[in-house]
């Protein structure tokens, strides 16, 4: 499917980037509305799909589970009337940890789940615990072998249930484990972010009754079935904070449209503190300035409404070239500076000790070649490309077709001297199946 050693980008610094961009559908929020389509028998349809790696690896689960997903232009129809709740196999789960999302919709319809055990991946260990415990209390019955999780419940009951973090996939899986338990769930300590917002009202539309998804209660009172329904994604609002930062690293101005603002609300008011120009509409955001009056600021990652950890790494970079020191602090993820030795060398002054990271500022960055370790991180060695002198060469950056769509498409369109070799699957003829 790739050309390890051939899927990198080249890029020139020195670009001012300007225009405007429309963020896709996001990642985040898709891969859990094509899983949650399981609850119901029939076909639902969405829409404002990201055409990206994870986009193709959820259909290829759903579709090894019967269904027939039909795929073209953001628009999605997943037909789940002949599935059957098959072990969702180690090659797909492996690929993609979101994978294991399927867990509560098979639980909730079919009275099981099975599902090879996510392993791990770039940001450490990705446990599922809170998944698995949250599972038990709603009456489940769950057992591992070979390397598989299995959870068989004739029917989910009801529970008060508080996961220790307020993790973002458990909090989605126990939401639609829930909606056709008997009785009453509380979700306490529930993640807060927009995702699980845009999943609840997708729940809702196929005859859920959710009260307080975004809230950290959430309260689900179950129901008898669910019909199929149809859906729009919201906007990637990860795309879109690495396009703004695009604009203001490289004393541009770029805006980007298809986006809820409020859904940045911590990320902005951080460009702001560095001497960020940032003006807000409803659906767009625009950003720009000059870079040799932006000034240090720390950032820690949180849960939502906190700093986002999926910007964590672009921040990085902006903070490299800003006056002053800074501290950014990881709170999310076991291991998410694995990018920083790729970063200094193309001269950021950095110095890691944990979870927490100084950023010495004021830096001018060089061109070199590089090595992507995540889908984020690539990101930010792209905007890292942007603004060093020469020619940077990044290098794995098959990493990055998972979750950006038509990445260099649109930053091109802004006036990036960017270049792609090396083609995942994304992009040739949209998938018709
Ligand atoms: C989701 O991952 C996102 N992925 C991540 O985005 C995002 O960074 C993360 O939420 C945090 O916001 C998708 O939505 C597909 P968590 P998820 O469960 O659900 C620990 C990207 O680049 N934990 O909130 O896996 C876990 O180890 C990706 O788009 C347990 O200990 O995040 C981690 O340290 C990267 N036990 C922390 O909680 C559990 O049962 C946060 O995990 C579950 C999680």
């Amino acid at each position: 499917m790739y050309d390890l050693e051939d899927s990198r980008y080249v890029v020139r610094g020195g670009r001012r980037l300007a225009g405007v961009v429309t963020v896709s559908g996001a990642k985040n929020s898709a891969l859990k509305l094509m899983a949650a389509s399981l609850l119901a028998d029939g076909t639902s349809v969405l829409h404002n799909v990201p055409d990206i790696e994870d986009v193709r690896t959820m259909s290829d689960v759903l579709e090894y589970l019967g269904a027939r997903v039909r795929f073209d232009s953001g628009d999605m129809t997943i037909d789940t009337s002949a599935v059957e709740p098959h072990a969702a196999p180690y090659e797909l789960v492996q690929k993609m940890r979101a994978s294991f999302q399927i867990m509560g919709p098979l639980v909730a319809r079919f009275g099981r789940g099975r599902v090879a055990m996510p392993g791990g991946c770039n940001l450490g260990p990705r446990k599922i615990d809170f998944h698995l415990r949250g599972l038990e209390q709603l009456g489940a019955v769950v057992t591992s072998d070979h390397g598989f999780v299995e959870a068989a419940a004739a029917k989910l009951v009801g529970a008060s249930i508080v996961p220790e973090y307020p993790s973002v996939g458990a909090t989605e899986n126990l939401l639609m484990a829930s909606v056709l338990a008997e009785g009453v769930t509380v979700i306490d300590n529930a993640a807060r972010e927009p995702e699980i917002v845009d999943l609840g009202k997708f729940l809702v539309s196929m005859g859920a009754d959710v009260q307080g998804a975004g809230t950290s209660r959430i309260i689900v009172r179950g129901v008898a079935g669910m019909e199929p329904a149809e859906h729009t994604v919201i906007g990637d609002r990860i795309e879109a904070g690495t396009f703004l930062i695009a604009g203001a690293l490289t004393g541009g101005d770029v805006e980007v449209d298809g986006i809820s603002v409020h859904h940045l609300d911590m990320f902005l008011s951080k460009l702001r503190a560095m001497g960020v120009q940032v003006q807000e509409d409803h659906h767009k955001v625009r950003a720009w300035g000059d870079p040799h009056y932006y000034s240090a600021t720390d950032v820690a990652t949180l849960p939502h409404p906190g700093f986002r950890t999926d910007l964590q790494a672009q921040m990085m970079v902006l903070l490299s070239i800003a006056r002053g020191a800074s501290i950014v602090t990881e709170n999310v993820f076991e291991n998410r500076f694995g990018f920083v030795d790729e970063l200094i060398r193309l001269g950021a002054d950095i110095k890691v000790a944990g979870h927490h990271a100084v950023v010495n500022g004021g830096r001018s960055l060089t061109g070199a070649i590089v090595r992507c370790p995540d889908l984020r991180a690539g990101a930010a060695l792209v905007l890292a490309g942007l603004v060093a002198e020469g020619r940077t060469e990044i290098r794995d950056v098959y990493h990055m077709d998972r979750g950006y769509e038509r990445f260099e498409d649109k930053l091109s369109s802004l006036g990036a001297d960017l270049e792609r070799t090396g083609r995942s699957r994304i992009g040739s003829t949209p998938s018709t199946r």
